[in-house]
């Protein structure tokens, strides 16, 4: 690999394409040891670029066999190849330009462009893996039709796919390149003995940017539905799978089918193909991947069988799948401009798939009541992956707004703010203009750009031009980093029967932001009365004219209230007794709230507010407020009462669902305490963690017991979401149990592992039994790795939970159990999904062990992001941001942090992707 000087890319030096490519047909001979690829480009030069402007064509580690314009063999002085791509000059207005290469698929490790796992193809072209495949104008402005044929040895690859719509399918001649190869004994050319060969035809009716290009060939089966949709067009959906995993694609399929429902009746957007398909693929660097017609799905966001497969897989599966369907129109039919819009598509993509998610599991709920807090468990669920990921990402060296002004590798910035925070912004949206006003909105937004490639200045203008709304502040959200602070001081005036709500909010500086501007924020408030019922809102007339509005539903009452200064002042008429404000419900906006109040007014949330994701919210604040107590040397015992008969509170209450009641029960993680300290110890925070863990598991152990017996149901697995929230919560109380020191627990989840019929059950049980430490977890790991040996996605499981197990007292440190691991047969720097699973699960997942105080886990974590720099660079960089937070640490992790930084950045060869993550972690 060759050291790349690091160049910075900037939004504002945006330029239009010189050209623009009408059509593309790509030929593909497919081989793993060598690939021609034999592409024909329709060209027209911009009307609105300048005009003697050169054909930039991208292309990276390409061999170029030949080039033709308009039929005629190009003079090599009319063009110049580089490391990164090819030039042509003097190109008329419109001609045709074919270009033949060759790649290397099975040589490929970077799983960007064509690449080969388990013997069958596969491409991934977002962000930049286009040029990997051909030289093309590889940015998301430039759209094309695509017309592909696909030919390839029969046997070996039965099955070709590309994009859109099957136009052929035939057998063919073994290309002639092949036989020519073969006479020359050319590396890669294939069996001695002649294989016959076919080819498809594939044909994209809809222009695409080269970016959702796509084809896999291979020994794969599918799982297939029909379908009408809604104007009564017939559609194909189908699962492709290797042989042997048939019978774990039924949940996949059945998320596809409920995604479809529901983006036609939420959105009335309508499948605008004939035929959909899903492929799982187990060596993948993300998620999945929207490719038009022709989704690539990491298999752990396909495969669904309760034997492999926990409830929160299933839950996986479903989003996923949503998300990746939901792009056709939110991506794929809109598209994004330039690669530094990209919340346009995943931040309003997440939003989407968030609200299918709570809209299936409020409709699975027997209830009302059942509905909302089945929404508040989604809810609250996304809320603590912002807090845990995306509030530390906004506070450290990568912070960025969700609309980033440069970047080094675009591959560094699919992050949690582009993602999470960006569906944060898209919900701010919603509750400023109301969701009536937000589906107006997006009808505008695809009556104006169906077909174009767009940027979030168009997204914001559509939803305020259907709603007569002014955004413009609200545009600093895209512009401005970093988490806003909004300070509350509520105050009561008994007399004047008024209560206020002073209100100010600030921003930290972030890199090259040194100060902020005030942010449009949407804060939705209550007023919580003695009785735990919301009072009716009187705006005083003062401050009217920052009340949106008041809404009334069932119990509640909230006012929205548009925040917009950095101090602001809201007055209530009317109110007789001082309440207690319940303020940003439902996590209004990506802001950390501070409000002065006691331990006995959040028990009293916790208790009463009407608004259910607040209800957690305050037994997290208490929880919070108990951990960071006892690391200040409170008596764990004394300074945990009112948490405990919280906690006891809710398990006891009727009327709250189990999913529910497991969130109120679960501490807020460790990476989210961290963020609340100025200097992070991580083992004296695990200390007082397990402390406050301990006094809830010995107060509480009568319940623990009763609620693993009582929901220990005998009855089959079953997949709706309410036995999943027993499921949920039967496993937490058997760790808290378990925690508790009683014998009968660590008999009990022993029982449950050998016995459990589906994994959820299995790996609650195996927890409990990692915290019970000893001969039980070391058995239980030995038997379930000899129980799943030969199930890939299962010893993902088996390694991670290794990875980020506790330390029990005797035990050596967990370093030692990884390196041990690093070793095992099993494991590989080459399948993202088994990286993560040990050397991510270890490094971001395990904070007191990674930061061992001798500062072995830091020498060990650059030793693997070395190694594996030159294999994967887009997985290498993100194993590489678990020390972005280096400055959170007391002095002696400080300098070892920064010396392990320093060491890969010494390195001789780096990757972009590695060179910027570490280089903007040592920069001050
Ligand atoms: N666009 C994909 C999604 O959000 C994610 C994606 C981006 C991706 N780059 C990738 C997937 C590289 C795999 C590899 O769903
Ligand atoms: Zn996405």
């Amino acid at each position: 690999m060759r050291t790349e000087q690091p160049v910075t890319i900037r939004r504002l030096d945006y330029t239009p394409p010189s050209f623009l490519v009408d059509s593309v047909s790509l030929a593909f001979d497919l081989l793993p040891g060598g690939t021609r690829v034999d592409a024909t480009l329709a060209l027209r030069r911009n009307p609105v670029a300048d005009s003697g402007a050169p054909l930039s064509l991208d292309g990276e580690e390409l061999t170029l066999e030949g080039v033709w314009l308009d039929g005629e063999p190009l003079a090599v002085g009319r063009y110049s190849l580089s490391e990164s791509g090819l030039e042509v000059r003097d190109l008329p207005e419109t001609c045709t330009l074919r270009i033949v290469t060759r790649t290397t698929p099975e040589a490929n490790t970077t799983l960007s462009g064509l690449y080969v796992s388990n013997g069958n193809f596969f491409t991934q072209c977002e962000a930049e893996g286009f040029r990997r495949i051909t030289f093309f104008p590889d940015r998301p402005d430039v759209m094309a039709r695509y017309r592909v044929t696909l030919r390839a040895p029969r046997e070996r690859f039965p099955v070709l796919l590309s994009n859109g719509n099957l136009i052929a399918r035939r057998d063919c001649e073994a290309p002639e390149w092949l036989a020519a190869a073969h006479d020359g004994e050319a590396p890669g050319a294939g069996p001695a003995t002649p294989e016959a060969w076919h080819e498809a035809v594939w044909d994209d009716p809809f222009p695409k940017p080269s970016y959702l290009f796509a084809l896999v060939a291979g020994r794969l089966v599918a799982t297939e539905e029909r379908l009408a949709t809604m104007s009564g067009r017939e559609v194909l959906l189908q699962v492709w799978v290797e042989p042997g995993n048939e019978d774990r694609t039924g949940h996949a399929m059945q998320s596809l089918v409920r995604a479809i429902r529901w983006d036609e009746s939420r959105f009335g957007l309508e499948l605008d193909l004939d035929r959909f398909m899903i492929v799982a693929v187990s060596d993948f660097n993300m998620g999945a991947m929207e490719n038009k017609g022709l989704n690539i799905f990491n298999t752990k966001y396909v495969f669904a069988h309760p034997r492999i497969a926990t409830d929160q897989d299933f839950a996986g599966v479903e989003s996923v799948v949503g998300h990746e369907y939901f792009h056709n129109w939110t991506g794929n039919r809109v598209t994004c401009r330039d690669w530094f819009q990209l919340t346009l598509k995943e931040g309003l993509t997440v939003f989407r798939d968030q609200e299918f998610s709570a809209d299936v599991m409020a409709a699975q709920a027997a209830t009302q009541a059942g509905a909302a807090s089945a929404r508040a468990v989604k809810r609250i669920e996304d809320v603590r992956v912002l807090r845990a990921a995306q509030f530390p990402e906004d506070a450290g060296p990568m912070a960025h707004p969700i609309r980033p002004d440069s970047y080094q590798e675009i591959n560094n910035f699919y992050t949690v703010t582009v993602y999470e925070k960006g569906a944060e912004v898209i919900r701010m949206l919603q509750t400023l203009v109301g969701r009536d006003g937000f589906r107006k909105g997006m009808d505008l937004y695809f009556a104006r750009h169906d077909g174009q490639a767009v940027t979030c200045d168009d997204f914001v203008a559509a939803i305020a031009d259907a709603n007569g709304a002014d955004l413009s502040q609200f545009g600093r959200w895209y512009s401005q980093a970093g988490t806003p602070r909004v300070s509350i001081v509520g105050s009561h005036d008994a007399r004047a029967r008024r209560y206020r709500l002073e209100v100010r909010q600030a921003c930290l500086p972030s890199p090259g932001q040194p100060l902020k501007q005030p942010f449009h924020i949407p804060l939705v408030v209550g007023l919580v009365g003695p009785d735990g019922r919301d009072l009716p809102l009187k705006p005083a007339a003062a401050c009217a004219g920052s009340v949106r509005r008041i809404e009334t539903a069932g119990g509640q009452v909230s006012a929205v209230l548009d925040l917009t200064e950095a101090s602001q002042v809201f007055e209530f008429e009317d109110v007789a007794e001082a309440p207690v404000p319940s303020l940003a419900r439902n996590f209004s906006a990506p802001v950390v709230v501070e409000h002065a109040c006691d331990d006995a007014q959040l028990a009293f949330l916790a208790a009463h507010d009407s608004d259910p994701f607040n209800r957690w919210e305050a037994a997290q604040r208490l929880a919070t407020r108990c951990v960071l107590a006892v690391l200040d040397g409170a008596a764990p015992a004394g300074r945990s009462a009112p948490l405990v008969a919280a906690i006891a509170r809710a398990i006891d209450d009727p009327h709250l669902d189990a999913a529910f009641r497991e969130q109120i029960l679960a501490l807020p993680s460790e990476g989210f305490i961290a963020e609340q300290l100025e200097v992070v110890d991580p083992v004296a925070l695990r200390a007082a963690r397990d402390a406050v863990r301990g006094e809830l598991a010995r107060g509480l152990a009568g319940r623990w017991r009763a609620l693993v017996h009582d929901l220990g149901s005998d009855a089959p697995w079953t997949p709706d979401a309410a036995t999943a929230g027993e499921r949920a919560l039967k496993n937490a109380a058997l760790a808290y149990w378990v925690d508790s020191g009683d014998a009968d627990a660590v008999a009990t989840a022993q029982r449950q592992f050998a016995r459990a019929d589906n994994m959820t059950d299995r790996v609650g049980a195996l927890q409990a039994l990692l915290r019970a430490g000893g001969e039980p977890r070391e058995q239980a790991l030995a038997e379930f790795e000899k129980m799943f040996a030969d199930e890939p996605l299962v010893m993902d499981k088996w390694f991670s939970l290794q990875a980020a197990m506790h330390r029990r007292p005797g035990d050596p440190p967990v370093l030692e159990r990884v390196r041990a691991l690093a070793g095992h047969p099993a494991f590989s720097l080459r399948n993202p999904n088994r990286v993560r699973a040990l050397v991510g699960s270890f490094c971001h997942g395990n904070l007191a062990e990674f930061h061992a105080a001798d500062g072995s886990g830091y020498a060990w974590w650059a030793e693997r992001v070395l190694e594996l720099d030159p294999l994967n660079p887009q997985v290498a960089a993100r194993m590489a941001r678990a020390l972005d937070r280096w400055r959170k640490f007391g002095p002696e992790r400080q300098a070892a942090m920064r010396a392990a930084l320093e060491r890969v950045a010494a390195a001789e060869h780096l990757s972009r992707d590695v060179r910027e993550i570490v280089t903007k972690a040592l920069a001050a």
